[in-house]
């Protein structure tokens, strides 16, 4: 008893835990890994699991992310329109387009990061404590892309929602379809412009306003 004792409140040391964590677990892929269906990237203090998931009601397979604790609360999916069917499906990094990529065979199925760019050998894509995946030009150390600049329908501490007016690109919550099918469902959560200079933040079902509160100076 006294042992069992000691071991809950030595195991729920945060220290602890993360000595107790996999020795094979990795945060980051490089050009030429490739994370299969059943492999995992896990952030190097262990908050954030990266890897497949399959809804068992469809069996339709995603890359998502999850608190390593709890796995059914998915606070993001790369794909969540485009789901894969093959268990031969891999994340890796495509040096010909410098693109984060889910492919079969060399066939890419689901581009998940968008800039455009040529060949490129010298990146990696690391899963942060935050909960950001980011791809990450080790060359010049800039961040190509990065999940949290393409928010699904969790909001997580450091991500931003908004509107940039300048190049009218915004940054929304779209909620899942069903309980089973992440793709676009009726409700958006996002800033909208209003007349003057500000934004006021709505919520939108099916293109139609559905809750908003009062003007605000907000901007990203
Ligand atoms: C996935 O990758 C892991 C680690 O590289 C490997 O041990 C495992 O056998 C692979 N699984 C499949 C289904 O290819
Ligand atoms: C999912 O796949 C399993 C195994 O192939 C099959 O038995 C099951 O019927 C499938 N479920 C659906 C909803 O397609
Ligand atoms: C997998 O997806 C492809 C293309 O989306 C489709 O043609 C194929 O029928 C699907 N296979 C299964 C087993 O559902
Ligand atoms: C992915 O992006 C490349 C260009 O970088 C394009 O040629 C290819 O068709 C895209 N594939 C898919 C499945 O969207
Ligand atoms: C990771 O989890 C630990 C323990 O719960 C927490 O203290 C820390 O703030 C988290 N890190 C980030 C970046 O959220
Ligand atoms: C990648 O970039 C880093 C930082 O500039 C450099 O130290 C390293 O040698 C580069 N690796 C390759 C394979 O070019
Ligand atoms: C990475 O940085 C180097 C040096 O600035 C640049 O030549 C290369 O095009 C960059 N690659 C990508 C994919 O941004
Ligand atoms: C990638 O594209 C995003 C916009 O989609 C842009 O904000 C970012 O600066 C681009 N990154 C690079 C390295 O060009
Ligand atoms: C965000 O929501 C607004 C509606 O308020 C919409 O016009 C915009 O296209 C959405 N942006 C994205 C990236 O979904």
């Amino acid at each position: 008893m006294i042992t069992l004792i000691m071991f809950i409140v030595l195991s729920s040391n945060p220290i602890i835990n993360h000595l107790l964590a996999p020795a094979y677990a990795v945060s980051t892929i490089k050009v030429g890994d490739q994370l299969n269906i059943t492999s995992k990237l896990v952030s190097p203090a262990t908050n954030f699991t990266l890897g497949f998931f399959t809804i068992p009601e469809t069996n339709n397979t995603y890359l998502g992310i999850w608190y390593t604790i709890d796995d059914y609360t998915k606070v993001w999916v790369a794909n969540p329109s485009t789901p894969i069917n093959t268990s031969s499906s891999v994340l890796m990094i495509d040096p010909d387009t410098a693109k984060l990529i889910i492919s079969t065979e060399r066939t890419t199925l689901v581009n998940i990061s968008d800039n455009e760019s040529g060949p490129s050998f010298n990146l990696t894509a690391t899963l942060q404590d935050t909960g950001d995946f980011q791809l990450k030009n080790e060359t010049d150390n800039r961040i190509i892309w990065r999940s949290f600049d393409y928010p699904t329908n969790v909001l997580l501490p450091g991500m931003k929602l908004g509107l940039d007016r300048r190049t009218g690109r915004s940054w929304n919550l779209t909620s899942w379809l069903s309980d089973v099918i992440p793709g676009v469902g009726a409700f958006t959560m996002s800033w909208e412009p209003t007349g003057d200079d500000s934004q006021r933040f709505t919520i939108q079902r099916r293109g139609q306003p559905y809750w908003r509160i009062g003007d605000s100076n907000n901007q990203r």
